[in-house]
């Protein structure tokens, strides 16, 4: 077949198939990826961390995520391409749907935005407007600022019903996937049970529909410590395909994340 699409990703949902996602930037990797098995290309806007060498997302602009969106629709063949909203794009709900166009027409088949439930008359803007919408609730490092570091989410019994009431908004909204980032396992359990779209996890637990990493973190080749919820796919791999391959594999069967990778 062609392209997957929002429909497959949905079917692989309801059949219980884990959803493999990576971070994508570039034609080349997209290229490998794609021919590896890798479900979504995620145009991350961690590639303002490490392509671009920033402490935080926040100097990446709409036109860098363009660029880089038309590179990996380019490279790609049959993944489902996934871009990010960067930070300052989606203030209001008309700035969402004109910088979401810029991606679409880049070649995005969604678009992902990061916050809760204040985000829901956006979500149903884009998404009547014929602009598929991915939530990404827990942590949002594009309010790195806000939350005071990069820190885990849902700790509290009050954030994680804060969380849950995030997450039932962003569904009822109309998003059609949703990215859950650093929160405890048990509770990622619980957001990926109570909805009925799919959840790729990062840092969220095995419970998720899927799960996400930043290629270079899996490739490890990131700076600085490594996160708990990273796995080094390239350490028993011997070259970068089989790293990918392997982490395809872990993803489908399960067995990553472990124990060791969750809050
Ligand atoms: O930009 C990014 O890499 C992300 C993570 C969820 C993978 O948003
Ligand atoms: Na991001």
């Amino acid at each position: 077949g062609g392209q997957l699409t929002i429909a497959g990703l949905h079917g692989m949902h309801a059949r219980g198939e884990k959803i493999a996602m990576l971070t994508c930037y570039d034609a080349s990797f997209a290229a490998l990826l794609d021919s590896c098995g890798v479900d979504i290309l995620f145009v991350g806007d961690s590639l303002g961390n490490v392509l671009q060498a920033h402490a935080t997302t926040l100097p990446v602009t709409i036109m860098d995520m363009a660029s880089h969106t038309a590179s990996v629709a380019r490279g790609n063949r049959a993944a489902f391409v996934l871009a990010d909203m960067p930070f300052g794009s989606y203030a209001t709900p008309l700035d969402a749907y004109r910088n979401a166009v810029t991606l679409m027409q880049a070649g995005a088949q969604m678009v992902k935005l990061e916050g809760g439930a204040w985000l829901a008359a956006t979500v149903d803007f884009l998404v009547t407007r014929g602009i598929p919408v991915c939530g990404h609730i827990g942590l949002t490092p594009q309010a790195v600022h806000q939350l005071g570091g990069f820190k885990v989410q849902g700790r509290t019994a009050d954030a994680a019903t804060r969380l849950h009431q995030d997450a039932a908004a962003l569904q009822d909204a109309g998003v059609g996937l949703m990215v859950v980032e650093a929160v405890p396992a048990t509770l990622g359990a619980e957001i990926a049970a109570s909805l009925a779209v799919p959840t790729i996890g990062i840092g969220a637990g095995p419970a998720c529909s899927g799960q996400v990493l930043v290629l270079h973190d899996m490739l490890g080749i990131s700076a600085g410590r490594r996160k708990k919820f990273v796995k080094d796919f390239m350490e028993g791999s011997a070259s970068v395909a089989g790293a990918v391959r392997a982490y395809v594999d872990a993803v489908k069967r399960g067995t990553f994340p472990a124990q060791e990778h969750c809050y």
